[in-house]
C-alpha cells in the first residue's frame, strides 16, 4: 500500500500513459487525464489473479453465489444497503450498462435527462442510440454545484411536446464526475420523488461510490424500491482493475431485471473470468486497502486545494468524492483554444477540456497518482499561469 511509490505504466497498453501522442498530439506531457489510478492495485486482488492464470484454462466461464455474496457483503458494508442477491445483474462496464438500458427502457426519439457539466460519454451514448439528450444543469455559485430542482420538473415534464416525445431516462452520476458532488439523500429524495410523479426511471451511474470523503454514499435504488431504477457500481475504478471490464447492476424491481438481463446477454454478456476473479477478491478482501488509498487520495485532494489558492485566476472546486479535481480558470479570461494551448503547451500537463463535459473554462485534473507526480503538475500549471502575467 505504497501509494507514493512511481509505478511506470508506459508500455503496458495503458490509455492514460500510452496514447498521448495519439489524444493530445504530443507525448512529452505528464498524463493527467484519464480516471484510473497511477498505482497497483491491491495484494489480494493480484494474487487471486495469479492463482487464476497458473490454472492455465480459460474456457467460457459464470458468474455464481460466491460472487454475489461477495458483492451483497460490500454493499451492505460499505452503504448499509441489504440488497437481495437476486436484484445483481453483471455487465462488462457501465458504460455498456447504460445503452443498454437505455436502448431496453426507451423509445427512439424519447428524451434522456443528464446533469451537465458530467462525464462527457453520457452524451454520445445517448445520442448515438437515437435519443435526445435533455440537459438539467447544475448551478454553480462559484464555488460548488447543486441541482437545479424546478429545471428538473420541467425536463421531466416539457411543455413544449415539438421538444420531445418523452422524457423517459435520467443518468444520475453519483457521486458525480467531474464536480466531485456527493449527492446527499435529501437531494436524492427529490429526484425520487420527481422521477415517481413523472414516471422516469433513473439509471445512477455509481462508478465512484467508494470514493467519498466525508459521510455515506448513498446508493439510489436504495431509497425507494417504487421508483424505477437501476444502480451500477464496479470494483473497476475503486481497485484500478478498469482495463479488466466489468460492471455490477442492482436492480430491485423483478421485470425491469429481466429486461435488462435479456439485452445484456445479447449484447455485453457477463465480465470476463479474471474480471469475475478480481471482483470476488476486492469485495471480500478490499477494506484496509480502500480506506488506506482514500486516506491517501484526501491527502491529495487538500494538498492541491491548497496549492491552486495560491495560482492567481484560478480555483478548484472542492470534491466531496471521487479523485477528480475541477478547475475553474474562468478567472484568466481566456478563450477555450488558448486555455487549451496553455495547458498542454506550456504547462505540459495533459488534463481534460472541461467544455467536453459542458464546464467551458473548467479542466479536469486526475489526482489518483502519487504526491510527488501531484506536485509536479500542480507545478507546471502554476508557472505557466504565472508566466502569463509577466508576459503581458
Ligand atoms: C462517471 C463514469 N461512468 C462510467 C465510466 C466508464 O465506465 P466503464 O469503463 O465501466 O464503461 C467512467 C470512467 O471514467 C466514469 O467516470
Amino acid at each position: 500500500m505504497d501509494f507514493d511509490k512511481k509505478l511506470d505504466r508506459e508500455g503496458t497498453y495503458c490509455a492514460k500513459w500510452d496514447c498521448l501522442e495519439e489524444y493530445f498530439g504530443r507525448d512529452d506531457v505528464l498524463p493527467m487525464w484519464v480516471a484510473d489510478s497511477d498505482w497497483k492495485t491491491s495484494e489480494a486482488i493480484i494474487e487471486a489473479l495469479q492463482e487464476r492464470v497458473k490454472h492455465g484454462a480459460f474456457g467460457y466461464s459464470k458468474s455464481c453465489e460466491d460472487h454475489d455474496d461477495a458483492v451483497v457483503d460490500w454493499v451492505g458494508r460499505r452503504y448499509d444497503w441489504n440488497i437481495d442477491p437476486e436484484w445483481i445483474v453483471y455487465t462488462n462496464g457501465i458504460t455498456s450498462s447504460l445503452s443498454v438500458a437505455v436502448r431496453t427502457f426507451s423509445d427512439l426519439g424519447d428524451s434522456v435527462v443528464i446533469q451537465p457539466p458530467v462525464y462527457f460519454p453520457f452524451f454520445s451514448l445517448v445520442e448515438n442510440s437515437g435519443r435526445r439528450v435533455l440537459e438539467n444543469r447544475l448551478k454553480y455559485d462559484g464555488s460548488g454545484y447543486r441541482m437545479d430542482f424546478d429545471d428538473l420538473r420541467s425536463k421531466f415534464c416539457p411543455e413544449d411536446d415539438r421538444l420531445a416525445d418523452r422524457t423517459s431516462i435520467m443518468i444520475l452520476c453519483s457521486p458525480h464526475n467531474p464536480v466531485g458532488r456527493v449527492w446527499s439523500r435529501d437531494e436524492l429524495e427529490r429526484v425520487v420523488d420527481l422521477a415517481l410523479e413523472h414516471d422516469v426511471m433513473v439509471l445512477s451511474d455509481e462508478i465512484f461510490s467508494d470514493y467519498i470523503f466525508e459521510g455515506k454514499h448513498t446508493p439510489f435504488s436504495s431509497i425507494s424500491e417504487e421508483v424505477n431504477s437501476m444502480t451500477l457500481i464496479t470494483p473497476a475504478k475503486s481497485f484500478n482493475i478498469a482495463g479488466l471490464k466489468m460492471g455490477v447492476a442492482i436492480i430491485p424491481d423483478e421485470g425491469v431485471r429481466k429486461r435488462f438481463q435479456n439485452a445484456r446477454d445479447l449484447l455485453v454478456k457477463e465480465p470476463n473470468v479474471l474480471a469475475l476473479t478480481a471482483m470476488k477478491a476486492a469485495y471480500e478482501e478490499g477494506d484496509e486497502w480502500m480506506d488506506a488509498q482514500i486516506d491517501y487520495l484526501d491527502g491529495n485532494k487538500e494538498y492541491a486545494l491548497e496549492f491552486i489558492e495560491d495560482i492567481p485566476g484560478v480555483h478548484a472546486v472542492e470534491p466531496e468524492g471521487t479523485f477528480l479535481l475541477w478547475m475553474d480558470f474562468s478567472g484568466l479570461g481566456m478563450e477555450a483554444d488558448e486555455l487549451n494551448d496553455l495547458i498542454l503547451n506550456e504547462a505540459k500537463v495533459a488534463l481534460i477540456d472541461g467544455s467536453k463535459f459542458g464546464g467551458d473554462g473548467f479542466m479536469r485534473m486526475n489526482f489518483a497518482c502519487p504526491r510527488d507526480t501531484l506536485k509536479e503538475g500542480l507545478e507546471r500549471i502554476k508557472r505557466a499561469v504565472v508566466s502569463l502575467s509577466s508576459d503581458s
